[in-house]
């Protein structure tokens, strides 16, 4: 989907699962009273609605996305497919170096596929763990190819879709110019070698052309965001085998093909202009890991509690900015998502973070503390913050968020 800020959006939705679901535009800062950022709805199977919302006339321009949010269930029909994108088209997009870019959209997801060929339910992996499959797919094919325009300058849009698979990207001797991090162009490109996404991250990046021409890979480099190796007798080891990729070797995500050979264009020099936040009115302490709860056993905990629908974890204040201390005392990392306002990353470890971005997904690695702060603009309501590995959002990891 394509929007542009101004734009009125309407969406009718037929639920055809055989489960109840609904539907959460990822990043989006739109009203969170109105029926699109509500996760909290319930739509039975066979049932319809009729999404409905404005994108604000000062919306950035980004990659968003909308999935499946009905807890308990998000991981799960994640799995099967359900997600796409959202794109806003605005600013960024008419700096001319970026307009005259090749535009490619790579939506990583990852699938389980039987010994038949054919999809199946089950993860390769435990759900404590975050499901993974045993199949990487961009755009649903494996290992396309993608050919670099004449002229030089490509455009990838990258979205995160998997439920728990976080993707640590390279290019073959070549480097990135990152332009923008999840929904929000940076002030300007940055080079980089690696690209960290975790499940919900986005990141448009531009390529440059070499004057050769020939194929390079786009690869997933192993990660290891920690296992669950001192839980069940510590049967998965010290090497924590199960948080890694599949393999130890990179695995190629897609193929990147020249034509002919070309001069690159040059790489934009300005992006968009970010301000750094004034001090917080209040700051918070989260504290992310897992354990048992007397309600249901073995779950993902904010604070030392699982998520309750009845419960308001956290109340804030409209027009107000909040520092949060996000504290991973487990052993698995984390990526912290808040719902419709972005943030700024302050400290990681009490070391200042350099860059300037916004974003609304951030990791938080197992030991480490994050500082984010955060504007709480526009709108007033209710709605959650959680992890985005889905599979510990639907086991616990997840708060009611009240803004007013
Ligand atoms: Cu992708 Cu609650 O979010
Ligand atoms: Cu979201
Ligand atoms: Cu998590």
């Amino acid at each position: 989907m394509e929007a542009k800020p101004g734009d009125k959006v309407r969406i009718h939705f037929t639920n055809n699962l055989e489960q109840p679901t609904n539907i959460h535009y990822h990043g989006l800062h739109i009203p969170i009273t109105g029926n699109a950022d509500n996760v909290f709805l319930k739509i039975e199977p066979g049932k319809k609605l009729t999404y409905e919302f404005p994108i604000p006339d000062n919306h950035p321009s980004g990659i968003f996305w909308y999935h499946p949010h009905l807890h308990g269930l998000v991981a799960e029909q994640l799995f099967g497919g359900l997600a796409g994108l959202f794109i806003v088209r605005g600013e960024l997009d008419e700096i001319p170096e970026i307009k005259a870019a090749k535009e490619e959209f790579v939506v990583l997801q990852d699938f389980s596929i039987d010994d038949r060929g054919r999809r199946s339910s089950s993860a390769h992996m435990s759900l404590m763990m975050g499901r993974e499959g045993n199949v990487i797919a961009v755009n649903g094919r494996v290992n396309p190819s993608i050919n670099l325009p004449e002229g030089g300058l490509l455009r990838l849009r990258i979205l995160n879709a998997s439920p728990s698979r976080f993707y640590r990207l390279a290019l073959e001797d070549h480097s990135f110019y990152q332009i923008a991090t999840d929904g929000n162009s940076l002030s300007e490109p940055i080079e980089v070698n690696e690209l960290l996404l975790t499940p919900g991250q986005r990141a448009d990046v531009l390529v440059k052309g070499d004057k050769q021409s020939g194929q390079y890979r786009l690869l997933n480099l192993p990660y290891d965001r920690g296992s669950m190796g001192m839980m069940g007798g510590g049967m998965m080891g010290g090497r924590g085998m199960m948080g890694r990729n599949d393999r130890d070797e990179p695995i190629a995500l897609a193929t990147l093909h020249y034509e002919s050979a070309v001069e690159s264009l040059p790489l934009p020099t300005k992006l968009a202009s970010i301000s750094a936040l004034s001090e917080p009115q209040i700051v918070r302490s989260f504290e992310l890991n897992h354990g048992m709860s007397p309600a249901v056993g073995m779950a993902f905990l904010i604070n030392g509690e699982p998520y309750s629908g009845d419960r308001l974890h956290t109340q804030v204040k409209l027009n107000t900015v909040e520092d949060w201390e996000l504290a991973n005392t487990g052993v698995m990392d984390h990526p912290f998502h808040i719902h419709n306002n972005a943030f700024q990353v302050i400290s990681r470890n009490g070391t200042p973070e350099s860059l300037l971005a916004w974003r609304d997904t951030v990791l938080v690695k197992k030991g480490e503390t994050v500082r984010i702060r955060i504007p709480f603009r526009d709108f007033a309501g209710k709605t959650v913050y959680h992890c985005h590995v889905l599979d510990h959002e639907d086991l616990g990891m997840m708060g009611n968020l009240m803004i007013e």
